[in-house]
């Protein structure tokens, strides 16, 4: 079985790092549940010392989505939060970072209260605005690190543009690429330096394993992680991993069933009369929509929209009945939240309004049900 070079997206998310088993064929990975391996003789063994440093269901996953991110490496880790926070090594005391102001707010809390203590100094600026991101750049900063769409306003950043600026002064770019998935972009194509992802989401897909992944280019990056990886030891279960490579497989058809039922469930919404606004890329009335159509491919299953009033956000939320009222996204089934109460609690109000995360705000998973349900679903809890 050999991946011809030329292979498109979901033969890479198929076949990429899945080596038939050497020990007995098996065509999927096995879950290498191992601490240690044994050596031959002392100073002889097949790669393999101690469990922390080197697993193979790890490996095979981290091959996997390195590949599908054409990227050169990855590296797996317990959660998005422990992959955030190993990039976060590539810093130093006295170095500063330009950071989408609407970042997921476990991100902003890692940046606000625990990098901030080793003298890591954070400027936070509408990153869709490409001059904000020049007027924030200081002869400190070493990194930009951006999130496109953001969570839950849906603003796009012009990931080509961004990576220009920030090579243009010395800096590199981070994206965090959970909330589209590499299906609908693939920033290091763009000019990013690393991708991170919280595989919770999208790449696994399936609501049933925490993890993260940092993917790399550059080689100074890549032996850096490698190091961080086994030093930290934050890494990916053999379990998740393997949970995860079984998500990736089916990451082409999920993400095109998502964008689709994303698109049909932001038009019903937009056709609605009790629906204010509707944030989607996928509308024409999106601010960004033509940035949007040139840089993704299709335009993912996350929405949000606003019925105007929190009382009327309230009856919505406590109606639906398939949609799952849960935090999280990324999964078959559709999940609907209240950001301002739930994933953005531990943004401060006045941090939510510049941003135009009102309290009414509704967001939406839409996962790879049957459209025509999940609108029944919606028409119900919104009549
Ligand atoms: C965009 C984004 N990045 C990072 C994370 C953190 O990932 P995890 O929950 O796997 O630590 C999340 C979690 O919701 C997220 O939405």
């Amino acid at each position: 079985m050999k991946l011809p070079d030329a292979a498109r997206f979901s033969t890479i998310c198929i076949h990429a790092g899945q080596e038939p088993d050497p020990s007995t064929g098996a065509i999927i990975t096995p879950i290498y549940q191992t601490s240690t391996y044994v050596q031959e003789e002392l100073g002889r063994h097949k790669g393999y010392e101690y469990a922390r440093t080197q697993n193979p269901t790890r490996f095979a996953l981290e091959q996997n989505i390195a590949a599908i991110e054409n990227g050169k490496a990855g590296f797996a880790f317990a959660s998005g939060m422990a992959a955030i926070g190993a990039v976060a090594t590539l810093l130093q005391a006295g170095d500063h970072v330009v950071v989408t102001d609407n970042t997921y707010g476990g991100t902003f809390r890692l940046f606000d209260k625990v990098l901030t203590r080793y003298r890591i100094e954070f400027s936070y600026v509408d990153t869709s605005e490409p001059e904000q991101i020049d007027q924030a750049i200081r002869p400190n900063t070493k990194l930009l690190f951006v999130e496109t769409p953001t969570n839950p306003v849906m603003r796009l950043t012009d990931l080509r543009r961004a990576a220009e600026i920030a090579h243009a002064r010395g800096v590199r770019m981070v994206v965090d690429n959970t909330f589209a998935s590499p299906y609908v972009q693939r920033p290091l194509d763009m000019g990013a330096d690393l991708v991170v992802h919280s595989t919770t989401k999208y790449l696994n897909g399936h609501s049933d394993s925490i993890g993260g992944i940092v993917v790399a280019v550059r080689d100074d990056d890549i032996e850096w992680l490698r190091f961080v990886q086994n030093s930290e030891g934050a890494i990916l279960s053999p379990m998740d991993s393997w949970l995860v490579l079984r998500g990736t497989k089916t990451l082409a058809v999920r993400m095109a069933q998502h964008n689709r039922n994303g698109l049909a469930i932001a038009e019903y919404l937009a056709g609605h009369p009790k629906v204010k606004t509707v944030l989607y890329p996928g509308l024409p009335s999106h601010p960004q929509h033509e940035l949007a159509k040139r840089q993704m491919n299709g335009f993912g299953g996350m929405l949000s929209f606003d019925v105007g009033n929190m009382d009327g956000a309230r009856r919505v939320l406590n109606r639906v009945r398939l949609m799952a009222l849960a935090e999280s996204l990324g999964g078959v089934e559709t999940l609907i939240g209240h950001p301002a109460s739930m994933t953005h609690a531990s943004v401060p109000p006045e941090r939510r309004a510049a941003i135009g995360l009102t309290d009414s705000l509704i967001r939406i998973s839409v996962g790879i049900e049957d459209k025509d349900d999940l609108i029944a679903d919606l028409k119900q809890a919104l009549d």
